[in-house]
């Protein structure tokens, strides 16, 4: 059980913040609402009281004998707000506390969650981009709005994302911890996911069995600790991350050259991607038809090597300090193979962990050992692509920071 406080902003999705609490509380969390004052207009005291079992306070002249102005942050293991309207982000990146939830938010030592909802003009505004950015360099987690039907006829980027998705932002955030919440804040961290697929003909191509879900668990828990999260993703077919940029990409090639591009600029770089290492050297136009005689043997040719290549450039003249993590999914763990693998990738840590026996591709659950270039060999138990994932940025962000 963890105490989360729950802001909500004056923004008529407000309402959804009912769902989210709702979802909170059926997970065994307690939950303190603390509307602004404004935000009592769209869904009012008894609603959160009810729902929270909790009393709702909005200003700071309740209760005073209990301090609750600083007692309710300091207590916290999680702040979640939403929805978090322009104005309290400027209130909140200004350190401005006119308010029990502005109070709330500057005693707080706990991860913090915006989740913002407003017009698109808004969010877009000089004003609020630069609020936004202000808080995500002290380590705050904002969330990027969903696109969509906003109030009225508009539609476009400025509505509150879903509750589960809310809920599965909170649940992280909280099962990342407060002492290295920060340590990726405003970092950028690359991620190559899915599996590439190298294409025979129109309608074949060679490919394998990877899901992409380890690089998308890698994904969130890079976003749930603050930073810049960019996913080329290989034929995957699942929901992009919120606030997360997605480049699509089908081939080992187009993977190479937009992870060139995304890693000038990166602090980390996770290749979680099954990489084909072949591919045709010819692609048939035409569907190859089995009428028109006995087949060629297919002649392969070899792929680059993504992993090492980006080592190789950060060796020559990659950004000071980029930390760069390879996987090697292993039917028999070979300690030997895993490390001449390391040395041979030349990044800074090597997971290895090993494929079948429910584990792996496609699996729920996760286990592996990370090599570090540094001699370093650490054991991950068996757990979920999200507790591997976030285990292997704990080790990563103690090497840039
Ligand atoms: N990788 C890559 N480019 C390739 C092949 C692999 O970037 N052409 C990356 C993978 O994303 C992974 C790491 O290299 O992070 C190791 O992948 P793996 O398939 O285990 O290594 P290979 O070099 O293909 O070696 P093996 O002969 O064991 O398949």
């Amino acid at each position: 059980m963890a105490r989360v406080i729950l802001g909500v902003g004056a923004g008529i999705a407000a309402y959804k913040a009912c769902e989210l609490l709702r979802r909170l509380r059926e997970a065994g969390h307690r939950v303190r609402v603390i509307p602004t004052p404004d935000a009592l207009r769209f869904v009012g005291a008894p609603t959160w009281e009810a729902l929270s079992g909790e009393p709702v306070a909005t200003g700071v002249w309740t209760d005073v004998d209990e301090v609750p102005h600083v007692r309710l942050g300091q207590g916290a293991d999680l702040i979640i707000v939403a929805p978090a309207t322009a104005d309290l982000l400027a209130r909140a990146a200004a350190g401005m506390a006119p308010d029990l939830l502005t109070n709330t938010l500057l005693t707080a030592r706990c991860p913090v969650v915006f989740a913002p909802a407003m017009h698109t003009e808004m969010w877009e505004h000089p004003a609020t981009r630069a609020n936004v950015e202000t808080l995500r360099s002290r380590g705050v987690t904002v969330v990027d709005p969903a696109v969509g039907r906003l109030t009225g006829k508009d539609s476009g980027a400025g509505r509150l994302p879903e509750p589960a998705t809310l809920y599965e932002i909170a649940d992280q955030a909280l099962s990342s911890g407060t002492d290295l919440r920060s340590s990726l804040a405003s970092r950028r961290v690359l991620i190559s996911a899915g599996g590439t697929r190298e294409e025979l003909d129109p309608v074949r191509f060679l490919g394998n069995w990877s899901t992409g879900r380890q690089g998308y668990a890698f994904a969130r828990a890079a976003a749930a600790r603050g930073a810049e999260v960019t996913l080329v993703a290989a034929n995957v077919e699942l929901p992009d991350p919120p606030g997360v940029k997605v480049v699509p990409v089908v081939s080992a090639r187009e993977m190479h050259a937009a992870m060139l591009a995304e890693a000038v600029s990166a602090d980390v770089i996770v290749m979680t991607a099954a990489v084909a290492d072949y591919r045709p050297v010819t692609r048939s136009e035409e569907k190859i038809k089995k009428d028109a005689g006995p087949l060629d043997p297919i002649e392969l040719t070899e792929n680059p090597d993504i992993l090492a290549g980006l080592s190789a450039r950060r060796a020559s003249d990659g950004p000071d300090g980029q930390v760069i993590v390879g996987f090697a999914a292993e039917t028999d763990t070979d300690p030997g193979a895993a490390k001449a693998k390391l040395a041979r990738k030349g990044c800074d840590f090597l997971v290895v962990n090993e494929v079948g026996n429910g584990l792996g591709f496609g699996a729920v659950d996760n286990e592996a050992v990370v090599l570090g270039s540094d001699g370093s060999r650490v054991p991950i138990p068996r757990g979920s692509k999200d507790e591997l994932a976030d285990a292997v940025l704990g080790l990563a962000a103690a090497r840039i920071n």
